[in-house]
């Protein structure tokens, strides 16, 4: 979602961050632009589509010789996706310029009291009030970073917000409140960005800017402000450790298929290192400093969005049935504004691919006075949440592009079943089939990814139905929520998913021959629970897709369609379950030839609440 990138140094600016930019854009955007500044030249390009579509008019009247720019990639909160809302935003009189990512939450009042004043807008978008505000406080200030800090000041909300000057061709403004915001040293250079990813290429001495903080940046210093404290401070440029972890599509025609089937290579890399069958180790470097801390923990809350929620859900059932800890799952969007009971004994555990998602942030944030440990199993390195937890776990995933979040779920489950042995210190009788079954399910999951061809028919099949149900029960419940999470937000088709026990509790009534269920009947203690559910929906004409475990025979007379998964424990089935339906999507998206990596409406990164 939204991304910001600024270069100011002796080279011409547009290529870094145009590159830059590109760099973001697996995030999912809907508009770009650039404005450059050189001696007291001052020009933007933007405009709504893709950053590719901004390049004829660059290189036709873009300012090459400008060595100061800031770019944009716009997710629309305020306004639709357009040309005049597509940042940067200019002040009424055209010397200010600003990108910004986040929202701005009382643009609302701001924008009144200018226009009073005589300002003018043009779009409909929060942050144009802040070109504006600046200007407002300039009238007074005369300073440019005064008047910059003083607006800074009066906004509500999130923000990571570059802005230029045009009578400063020197500087490049930034603030940051939620919403990420990094600085690149370069040689005779200083790069801004909103991901360290979109200047890795160029340097890897980074300064994370925190909240609250605003900074001047030039060619050759930079200079921070702590705006609360109302100090300068100062930090060292810390070094990058990973290095640029770029994906490439290769044979594949879509990053969701490439993700998909690195599956069992996922599962091993979150395993690498951590888990030894000789001994029975199971060694989390990352949690080693809380070690004794997590000794007094009796409660763990974990908060998520989207598929990490659900691969959070699988978490509890892991956590308390190996650790017998008690485990709540909470969306990080409700935690935040829950009263709940929270005492020092629970620890928060965060759970994101990116680590960068703003409902997830606010929720770690919010018990951030409570004096609690906070956790993190986070994939992408050195992201905010990675930064803001006491301790965590990284799930080693590599880059994920796909806006549909595949790989990264098996990382997550794989890592809060190493937590879960972890936890339970070799007291658990699952302990040691756990530990050797997750070593194993590499294997079996390049089996289950091999009748891929066979999942490609069902979708075909199947990709005419407007609506779908997803059941399950134990651990094949949350691998059904994500199930359903898939195919609707890739292929738009309706789906949602239940227990399979709260069936005749009300969803029993929608079905019939034009509503069919997917349902996980894997072996296991639940497995004829399940099937007297689909009974019940064969029952009344509903069609059937199963999921079962290989040898099974009952499930294959009662369901019109059975993928099989090899035998596998119950707890870590969801490692098996949950790529058969993410390649059911896929294919159903495929085939319905809609855009797989970037569906509609959403985007990788979710930086606004
Ligand atoms: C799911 O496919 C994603 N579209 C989305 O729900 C995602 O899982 C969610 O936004 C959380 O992201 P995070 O893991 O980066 O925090
Ligand atoms: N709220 C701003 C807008 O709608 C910024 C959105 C973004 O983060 O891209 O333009």
């Amino acid at each position: 979602m939204c991304g910001i990138v600024g270069y100011i140094g002796n080279s011409s600016a547009i290529t870094p961050v145009i590159e830059g930019l590109e760099a973001l854009e697996y995030r999912g955007y809907d508009s770009a632009g650039i404005t450059t500044i050189s001696d007291k030249k001052t020009l933007t390009i933007k405009q709504i589509g893709r950053v590719d579509s901004l390049k004829p008019a660059i290189d036709q009247d873009g300012d090459k010789t400008a060595k100061l720019a800031i770019g944009h990639t716009r997710w629309a909160t305020h306004g639709v996706p357009s040309n005049t809302n597509a940042h940067p935003h200019q002040n009424t009189s055209g010397t200010i310029f600003v990108v910004h990512n986040g929202i701005i939450e009382n643009y609302q009042t701001l924008r009144a009291m200018l226009k009073k004043d005589g300002y003018k807008f043009v779009s409909e978008t929060d942050t144009e009030v802040i070109p504006n505000l600046i200007d407002y406080f300039l009238k007074a200030e005369k300073d440019f970073f005064s008047a910059f800090k003083l607006a800074i000041k009066e906004l509500e909300g999130a923000y990571a917000i570059a802005a230029v000057y045009a009578n400063d061709p020197d500087s490049i403004f930034v603030a940051r409140l939620s919403s990420p915001l990094v600085i690149g040293v370069g040689e005779s250079a200083h790069y801004v960005a909103s991901d360290a990813t979109a200047i890795m290429q160029h340097t890897k001495k980074v300064v994370y800017l925190n909240d609250y903080e605003v900074a001047v940046v030039k060619k050759a210093k930079v200079h921070i402000e702590d705006l609360r404290a109302n100090i300068n401070t100062s930090r060292e440029a810390q070094e990058l450790e990973h290095d640029l972890e770029t994906a490439e599509l290769g044979q594949y025609e879509h990053f969701m298929a490439k993700e998909i089937d690195e599956g069992p290579q996922t599962i091993q890399s979150a395993s690498r290192g951590r888990l030894r069958l000789d001994g029975n180790i199971v060694k989390l470097g990352g949690l080693e400093s809380v070690e004794a801390q997590l000794k007094y923990i009796d409660r763990i809350v974990i908060v998520a969005c989207g598929t990490s929620y659900y691969a959070g859900l699988v978490g509890e059932y892991l956590i308390e049935e190996i650790a017998g800890i008690p485990v709540e799952v909470e969306l990080a969007s409700e935690f935040k504004y829950r009263h709940e009971p929270f005492s020092r004994s629970t620890a928060l555990l965060a759970i994101s691919q990116s680590g960068e998602t703003a409902d997830t942030i606010a929720a770690l944030k919010k018990v951030e006075d409570y004096g609690v440990l906070r956790l993190g199993v986070v994939n992408a390195v050195g992201s905010t949440i990675a930064r803001m937890t006491d301790a965590g776990v990284y799930c080693h995933a590599g880059p994920e592009r796909s806006v549909a979040s595949t790989k990264a779920f098996l990382a997550q489950v794989t890592v809060l079943a190493e937590i879960a042995l972890y936890l339970s210190q070799g007291r658990s009788l699952l302990y040691k089939p756990v530990l050797k079954e997750l070593l194993q399910l590499p294997d079996k999951l390049k089996t289950v990814l091999e009748q891929a061809e066979k999942i490609e028919a069902l979708a075909k099949k199947y990709r005419h139905y407007r609506d779908f149900l997803y059941i399950g029960r134990g651990y094949a419940y949350p691998s059904a929520l994500e199930g359903a999470l898939k195919l609707k937000e890739l292929s738009y088709i309706h789906a949602e998913a239940f227990a399979a026990g709260e069936m005749k509790h009300g969803p029993l009534a929608l079905i019939d021959e034009h509503f069919p269920t997917f349902a996980l009947i894997p072996d296991g203690d639940l497995l004829e629970k399940t099937l007297s559910n689909v009974q019940e929906i064969k029952a009344r004409s509903g069609p059937v897709i199963a999921i079962a475990t290989k040898g099974n025979k009952s499930v294959a007379r009662l369901a019109d369609d059975v993928i099989y998964i090899p035998p596998s424990l119950e707890q870590l089935q969801p490692l098996l379950m949950v790529p058969v339906m993410q390649l059911f999507a896929y294919y159903v998206t495929v085939h319905k030839q809609l855009d797989v990596d970037k569906p509609r409406n959403l985007a990788k990164s979710v930086t606004v609440e």
